[in-house]
């Protein structure tokens, strides 16, 4: 019988399909074959590493009949966890950010996982960062084991046992390129290193990276891709890389844009009958360029991690895209944009710092006010940042020069206080390509008039009601 005994068996074991690519008519650049993890059992590259790192604590005495797993996860490792405990007769209680998407957290709940949610974007000192979280219950819980993706040597080790074998394998040797994500690491080491050692040291490893992830040289401030890249709290002191990323196998790093990464993934579903992640995106963005620059005789390999099914809310979605400035929307009619322009010339957002203080606030709305010294704030709440120009998720607040006025005068703040301690809630925000229309009855729906306007998920500028209101009639 053509048969499998166990779910776990069909762990892995992907397929290679070749793309069509700009350059295939001209023959002037390489062939290019996705891997496409999302056709492994669980739906994506992380089952290999939930059945390594089980198998692997099973050996070593770390997990017992019984035992608990554990992990701090945006998703795909705890499915990959959550199936083998479900195979296994293991129990699991998985740290989730609020950031992963909705579909991610359900799964994780039907295979029977516990989640336990804490909010993302946090600096890695906070005791809610998920790791952290996850750290503290696996320390607490009896039989508890920890997974550790991120410094796990199981990590790695799965895709070099696997991942690198299957594709020398399926190409018969001739892949030249490898093009991988890099999250914690595990995938592009792993297969990288299985590659290079097998070819005598000719495949070339390159990493996709969003483009503000530290990866590629970024600050690590917040992008709209899931699960690839490494983002850095601004207020995060120490700041380690995962252990399971080993840096020696990788030549280089190619940084990616999140709208690139997006197009790209919604291209493919249209024109190839693919649908896969965002991070799929961001590599497959970087494996065309590395195709085109490489050359015929080159044969390019680019990991898919997972499927675009995970993320239909998100980058399938042009309501989500459009309110985070990631689309152009419909210009036959008017647009935020039209009210408030986002292009090179426009001046920058005026707003505060988080990290100053009650004085150095008041100071700066006073200048406004009185037509000092730019920027020019508007005559409602301030929007409150970081230092440099934040993204949507960095707004983390407002303020009103009435209110710290009225705080200051009753005693209830002084001067030297952190203006984070003041902060009302965020201004409302909308992406430039929205129409004026549509974002002018919101407004007016919830009583607020000055809203922040966003493109490519960046704070670009402010716009209100009167601005709005003037290129709708
Ligand atoms: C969808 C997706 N893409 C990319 C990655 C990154 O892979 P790795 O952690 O092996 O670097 C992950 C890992 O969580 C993922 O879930």
């Amino acid at each position: 019988m053509d048969v499998h005994e166990s779910v776990l068996d069909l762990v892995g074991g992907t397929p290679l399909v070749r793309l069509r690519t700009a350059g295939d008519a001209a023959r002037s650049a390489s062939a290019v074959y996705a891997k496409l993890e999302y056709l492994s059992v669980g739906g994506s590259s992380k089952d290999r590493i939930g059945l390594r790192m089980v198998e692997r604590a099973e050996r070593d005495g770390l997990l017992r009949p019984g035992g608990t797993i554990v992990e701090a996860t945006s998703g795909n490792t705890g499915i990959g966890l959550a199936l083998v405990a479900a195979r296994k007769g293991y129990r699991a209680v998985l740290v989730v950010s609020d950031r992963a998407s909705g579909e991610k957290v359900a799964t994780l709940r039907a295979f029977g996982a516990e989640v336990v949610m804490r909010p993302g974007g946090l600096p890695r000192e906070h005791p809610d960062h998920p790791v952290n979280a996850a750290a503290r219950i696996a320390e607490e819980t009896p039989g508890g084991w920890l997974a550790a993706q991120y410094d796990n040597p199981a990590n790695p080790e799965a895709h070099y046992l696997t991942t690198g074998p299957e594709i020398w394998r399926q190409t018969e040797g001739r892949v030249t390129h490898l093009v991988s994500c890099i999250g914690t690491g595990g995938t592009i080491s792993g297969t990288g290193c299985y590659l290079k050692e097998v070819s005598g040291g000719t495949v070339q490893v390159v990493g996709a990276d969003p483009m503000s992830s530290v990866y590629s040289g970024g600050d690590g401030r917040p992008y709209f891709i899931e699960a690839a890249g490494h983002f850095r709290h601004a207020e995060t002191v120490e700041d380690p890389w995962p252990q399971s990323y080993h840096q020696d196998v990788v030549d280089r790093v190619l940084p990616v844009a999140d709208r690139e990464a997006i197009q790209a993934i919604r291209r493919l579903a249209r024109e190839q009958g693919l649908l896969v992640g965002g991070s799929s995106g961001t590599a497959l963005s970087a494996a065309l360029c590395v195709g085109a620059e490489a050359g015929p005789e080159a044969l390019v390999v680019v990991i898919l991690p997972d499927s675009g099914r995970q993320y239909l809310s998100k980058y399938f979605d042009d309501a989500w895209l459009l309110r985070l400035g990631f689309l152009d929307g419909d210009a036959t009619h008017p647009r935020v944009a039209d009210a408030a322009p986002t292009d090179e010339h426009t001046p920058p957002l005026p707003y505060l710092n988080t990290r100053g203080t009650v004085g150095e606030a008041l100071a700066s709305l006073r200048a406004g006010r009185d037509g000092g010294a730019p920027p020019v704030f508007p005559a409602g709440p301030c929007p409150v940042g970081p230092e440099r120009r934040p993204t949507a998720p960095e707004l983390t607040g407002s303020v009103s020069l009435e209110e710290l006025e009225a705080a200051v005068h009753n005693g209830k703040a002084a001067p030297t206080d952190p203006v984070a301690d003041r902060l009302g809630a965020p201004l409302p925000h909308f992406g430039y390509g929205e129409p004026a229309a549509a974002a002018l009855a919101e407004l007016t729906e919830r009583g607020l008039d000055t809203a922040v306007v966003l493109r490519d998920g960046y704070a670009m500028t402010l716009t209100d009601r009167a601005a709005l209101r003037a290129v709708t009639e």
